[in-house]
């Protein structure tokens, strides 16, 4: 069923990022090569704070986004009318950034006389393991874990998502940040913590698996994140035990919802994980020997593209080309950005899940 990612395909698209934290621009083609990438962090700007100001990350957005644009296709020689379509994350994500993008993204559109694809930033997670793996064909059972989103999602096409899962409070990207602010880590905590759990014993810290075992399918990771801060004040462990403890917690509680969910919706014959959490090496570990015990193939993005990038969005926009075939002419100019923008619309909705629906 579905066909792999990789054709001879030689068309262009240019992607723009612009959700978040990250500005990315990237020109992808249809076989699957990044052709010109570039991608600014704005970690600096929002360091102080501890986390990211949505009115900080929208003046930077604004700030990069057209010299990053003007590079891009610098370096890969290509002008607007060699494009054959021009991608942006129209949502979900901080809406001021986000506006950003697509409007740029629009204007270019407009100028160029070419196709705008309004791309959904988690379709975009969604796909990228399909830019990394050219022989990834659907349907894959899809662990999405970000610092916004916690979901397991069967993925059975493009634009065809059912969620099996989603974390009834926070996301696990979260609460690696929350944990590395906790520990007095610093900002963005995931890489942060990942690196002193290097250090430490995943087994001194006695700590909870919400709804490890549980017949209810979701994630919670806001019990986990608090008994972190218990085990700090303590002062019974050391920062690195701690965090060595907490990512053990955490990924035992992955393993057991897709467990769960292959019970419930499998057999799939593919695992892939993307998001930015996927950068982790402790959790891509454990999701490759859960994939070899079930006989799944697993696919994870390299770490560039895991976290925030815009050749994913390219990506997902050279998807849509492929499923809407002849005489697509993109989505209308007056698409609006959205904060909101679920990969499954009918899914029901979850107590506490915020954005994270
Ligand atoms: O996908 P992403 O770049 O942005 C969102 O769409 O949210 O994910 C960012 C999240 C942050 O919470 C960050 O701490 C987490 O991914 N992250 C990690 C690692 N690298 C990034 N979490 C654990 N281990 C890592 N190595
Ligand atoms: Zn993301």
């Amino acid at each position: 069923m579905g066909s792999a990612a990789h054709t001879s395909d030689r068309r262009l698209v240019l992607g723009i990022e612009s959700s978040c934290d990250e500005t990315a621009v990237a020109l992808v083609r249809g076989d699957g090569t990044i052709i010109a990438q570039v991608i600014a962090s704005q970690e600096a700007e929002h360091a102080p704070y501890g986390g990211v100001v949505p009115e900080i990350a929208a003046r930077a957005h604004a700030e990069r986004l057209a010299p990053m644009i003007a590079k891009v296709m610098g370096d890969a020689g290509t002008s607007l009318d060699d494009l054959d379509a021009i991608a942006a994350t129209a949502g979900p994500g901080l809406i001021g950034g986000v506006m950003v993008g697509l409007v740029s993204a629009k204007a270019l559109a407009m100028a160029a006389g070419k196709p705008l694809l309004a791309v959904n930033h988690l379709e975009g997670h969604a796909l990228s393991p399909r830019l990394a793996d050219a022989g990834l064909a659907f349907p894959y059972l899809l662990l999405l874990v970000s610092g916004g989103h916690c979901q397991i999602l069967a993925v059975e096409g493009v634009g065809q998502y059912r969620r099996l899962a989603t974390t009834i409070d926070d996301a696990l990207g979260e609460a690696f940040d929350k944990t590395a602010k906790i520990l007095r880590l610093g900002y963005p905590g995931g890489p942060a913590v990942e690196r002193l759990a290097l250090e430490g014993d995943p087994k001194a810290v006695p700590l909870p698996r919400p709804l490890k075992g549980s017949s209810e399918p979701h994630f919670s990771f806001a019990g986990l994140k608090s008994a972190v801060l218990r085990a700090v004040e303590s002062g019974a462990h050391t920062p690195a035990d701690i965090a060595a403890s907490f990512q053990q917690a955490a990924v035992e509680c992955l393993i057991d919802r897709l467990e769960l969910a292959l019970a419930t919706a499998g057999p799939f014959p593919a695992l892939v994980v993307a998001g930015g959490v996927a950068a982790n090496r402790t959790v891509r570990g454990a999701l490759e020997t859960l994939a070899a015990k079930h006989g799944m193939r697993f696919t994870a993005p390299p770490l560039a593209l895991c976290t925030d990038n815009a050749a994913m969005i390219a990506w997902a926009g050279l998807e849509r080309l492929v499923l809407e075939g002849e005489g697509f002419t993109g989505d209308p100019l007056d698409f609006v950005a959205r904060p909101r923008w679920p990969l499954d619309p009918a899914a029901e909705a979850v107590r506490g899940a915020g954005y994270k629906a």
